[in-house]
């Protein structure tokens, strides 16, 4: 049995009819941007979370930019954000005219912690980046006590719990990317910025609409960056069942912490949290001998972020003059293995087996 990397499509299944019809509504009411999908789906998305705001934007990356400029980040100022992450949590910061200051993970949970956060911070620090990576719930209470706002990067989050509540609930201000593949993937780009703060939601409704709150009167150099009505729709119909696609994550990956102790080093939740694995990423001493002898028995595995950031060259100029000793080991040693809301017994036993067979020593 081959088993792929991640499967989007799978789940759908059972909801072909209904995605149908809410793409007809949709067409019915020929209205295509910003307009009742986007505000049910924003309510119904704040509602699912926990907080008072949520804002459709066009995608993940200009979200961040967006979050960030709500909160006044500009020219002058540093923004902290891990290196071993996906690219767009970094690529977002320039654009707002302030420098991205890299910090370190823990390469048990691959989030960064209190501590990483910490030997960052400078008195131009305006804000941090706390991905919650892989699904994995970064500690957003514990960074924020150390007196900084803190932008959750919850992209790849969720349907994921923490003891403090759901990723883009946790900090001043969340994002949010439904790209295809994620826990909760559109059918095209999308995604949401979530607030507590009124002030803050008010700013990114205006950044988010060129500035403007009509389009004759222009308060802020702004973007065009909004989630359209078919997106909003076809998440809509979604919504209900991510907690049953997230709990069917989170046993899948207890299955595998089960079976792979001593194989591979197992990802660690971090304390308090059930994460809904986005990647299942186990760390390996030779991660690419490991997947290409799982290539071999039709099983998807991937190093995603093998190069760190700040290693890309488009970064140099923010290159730290320290050493990321967390980073450089997760970026080595990670490999994705198959994770998805569909992924049976039957498949995680299927990799475990190859995992065991591929017989490429653990240390
Ligand atoms: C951690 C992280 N941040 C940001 C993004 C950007 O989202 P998008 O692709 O919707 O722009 C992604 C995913 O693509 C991501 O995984």
């Amino acid at each position: 049995m081959s088993v792929p990397l991640f499967d989007p499509t799978s789940p759908l299944g059972p909801l072909r009819a209904e995605l149908r019809s809410a793409v007809h509504r949709v067409l019915d009411a020929g209205q295509f941007i910003l307009g009742p999908e986007v505000e049910a789906f924003e309510r119904e998305w704040a509602a699912y979370l926990g907080v008072r705001q949520a804002i459709g934007v066009a995608n993940g990356t200009e979200a961040i930019t967006i979050a960030l400029r709500a909160l006044g980040v500009g020219p002058g100022d540093e923004v902290v954000v891990p290196s071993f992450t996906f690219w767009a949590s970094a690529e977002a910061i320039p654009p707002t005219g302030a420098t991205p200051v890299f910090c370190d993970v823990d390469p048990d949970t691959m989030c960064v912690t209190a501590a990483t956060v910490k030997a960052a911070l400078t008195p131009r620090t305006k804000a941090v980046i706390a991905v919650h990576l892989f699904g994995n719930v970064a500690p957003v209470r514990e960074i924020e006590a150390l007196g900084v706002p803190v932008l959750e990067d919850a992209a790849q989050a969720a349907g994921s719990v923490s003891a403090d509540g759901r990723p883009g609930a946790l900090g001043t201000i969340a994002t949010f990317s439904f790209y295809p593949s994620k826990n909760l993937g559109a059918f095209g780009d999308g995604g949401a910025i979530t607030t507590d703060d009124a002030a803050l939601a008010e700013r990114v409704r205006t950044l988010r609409f060129h500035g403007s709150a009509d389009k004759v009167d222009y308060v802020d150099v702004g973007y065009n960056s909004r989630l359209d009505e078919l997106q909003a729709a076809v998440l809509r119909v979604q919504l209900p069942f991510l907690d049953r696609w997230a709990a069917a994550r989170a046993a899948a990956g207890d299955r595998y912490a089960a079976a792979l102790a001593g194989l591979v080093t197992l990802p660690q939740a971090t304390p308090g949290s059930r994460p809904a694995w986005h990647l299942y990423v186990v760390r390996h001493p030779e991660p690419d001998r490991l997947m290409t002898a799982l290539a071999g028995q039709g099983i998807g595995a991937r190093g995603y972020y093998r190069t760190p950031v700040h290693e890309q060259p488009p970064m140099a100029p923010y290159a730290p003059a320290y050493a990321l000793p967390g980073t450089a080991e997760a970026a080595r040693t990670h490999l994705a293995i198959p994770m998805s809301a569909a992924l049976s017994d039957a498949q995680v036993d299927t990799v475990v087996a190859a995992i065991r067979d591929a017989d490429v020593p653990a240390r």
